[in-house]
């Protein structure tokens, strides 16, 4: 209701005549945020932060001040500089106790709108008519925002993993271990499906690894509602737009070729995510042979023939995955990656095929490695055992009997991971980053 009403002070103030119904249910009707997004220009609201404010009584998004925000991130330093997209940057703030009542002092993201970029003020509400009212533990919390003259920001739960692009390329510690990865796909499909299930249901639009973020305990958050949209009108099979968005080597070929929307576009994103998962490959690397630079065109024909699947599978896993697991993700990454939309899977179904991959056993067991130190050779130590990581082992000889303590440690440490993780493994635990 209250962002119906927030949608009905966009509405007037960017000049639409058009009267607010009352809804039956709390989410706005297709029609109204696709109309409301529509007509929204860049940088074209007079809104008045007051305005705003007043205009959403009830709501459960927080309006800030621009400089209340610029000292939530001491001054947007770069020290606090978290990444960026085609919004703006984002930085890490900390919001204390007491600047608002009933807002608990917590980490924050800040994302700032880049007033010479491309997005602007249509995208900006995007986040806040979506973000706002829909709340699913698989997508990321916006906590409130900002709307003063140009300036547009927007304020979220802070994700401390960051982006899973960061996490599955450009990491610098262990590989993203195989159950975390499947963990990673099932939340992020969560995520989706229930974009898709809503009464009105929401095409996300840029499903990608940067666009999926990770708390501390791995959880995966969809991030980025800029490009979302209301999906068809019940008569109708698509949603037609004029601009074609998204990313490249992401975007569902139909879309790219006819403007085309459905929620069947992001089933086909899925899928490219899922196969950069499993492939620890970019859905685009122009660093590779010209025939493997397209993920999907690559590994296409290797998807539905299980004998080919151990060729395509992420060498950094180092062999760490339930080969069974592979083929069943490898084809419903085939048929999220169809090339006629109507024969994807629903995110609801990719939701019951991926569940039973967290519990499959034929994990094998990560090498153990026998550690004799030098100098503690005559010591015989069932403990000098320690888990390889896939870092090379023990390079520390030296410090004896302390290391084993310290690999002991290690291990435990890692299957608490995994515990956090809430995947549930038999086998040996696998480090995480
Ligand atoms: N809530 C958050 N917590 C931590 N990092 C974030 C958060 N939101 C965004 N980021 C970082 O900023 C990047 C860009 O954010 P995103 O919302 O995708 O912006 P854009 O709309 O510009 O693409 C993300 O890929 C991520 O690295
Ligand atoms: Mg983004």
């Amino acid at each position: 209701m209250a962002l119906k009403m927030a949608i009905c002070c966009f509405s007037n103030t960017l000049e639409s005549k058009e009267e607010v119904v009352h809804p039956k249910q709390s989410l706005p009707s297709p029609q109204r945020a696709s109309h409301v997004l529509g007509i929204g220009t860049k940088h074209g609201s007079e809104i008045s932060i007051d305005e705003l404010s007043n205009s959403i009584p009830g709501s459960n998004l927080y309006v800030f001040t621009h400089d209340e925000l610029r000292l939530v991130t001491n001054n947007f330093s770069l020290a606090n500089f978290l990444g960026e997209g085609g919004f703006g940057a984002v930085y890490k703030g900390f919001i204390h106790d007491g600047l608002r009542p009933g807002l608990e002092a917590q980490a924050v993201a800040v994302k700032v709108l880049d007033l010479e970029g491309t997005q602007g003020h249509k995208e900006w509400l995007a986040e806040v008519i979506y973000l706002g009212q829909l709340r699913h533990p698989n997508l990321v919390k916006l906590i409130g925002y900002s709307c003063e003259n140009d300036q547009r920001l927007l304020v979220y739960e802070y994700m401390s993993r960051g982006n899973l692009e960061k996490l599955l390329f450009r990491g610098h510690g262990a590989p993203l271990p195989w159950l975390a990865r499947i963990k990673i796909a099932l939340e992020a499909a969560k995520g989706l499906a229930f974009l898709h299930d809503l009464n009105n249901p929401v095409i996300f639009r840029d499903f990608k690894a940067a666009n999926i973020l990770l708390d501390a305990d791995y959880t995966a958050k969809l991030s980025d509602f800029g490009f979302a949209r209301d999906g068809p009108e019940e008569d109708k099979t698509h949603v037609s737009t004029k601009n074609i968005v998204g990313t490249k080597g992401y975007a569902a070929p139909e879309y790219i070729m006819t403007g085309h929307l459905t929620i069947m576009s992001d089933v086909y994103s899925f899928g490219v995510v899922l196969l950069e998962l499993l492939t620890g490959r970019r859905s685009v690397d122009k660093t590779r042979p010209k025939r493997e630079q397209n993920l999907v065109d690559w590994t296409r024909p290797l998807l539905k023939d299980p004998k080919k699947i151990e060729r395509l599978m992420d060498p950094r896993l180092d062999g760490q995955y339930s080969v069974e697991g592979s083929k069943i993700a490898a084809m419903l990454a085939y048929q999220c990656l169809s090339k006629h939309a109507k024969s994807r899977p629903k995110m609801s179904a990719v939701i019951k095929v991926l569940e039973p991959i967290l519990d499959l056993k034929d994990m094998p067991l990560a090498p153990f490695v026998y550690v004799v130190p030098a100098d503690q050779s005559n010591r015989s130590s069932p403990k000098g055992r320690s888990l390889s990581t896939g870092n090379g082992g023990n390079k520390d000889d030296d410090k004896g009997g302390s290391k084993v303590e310290d690999e002991e440690k290690q291990i435990e440490k890692q299957k608490r991971s995994l515990r956090t993780l809430g995947v549930h493994s038999d086998s040996a635990p696998q480090s995480l980053c």
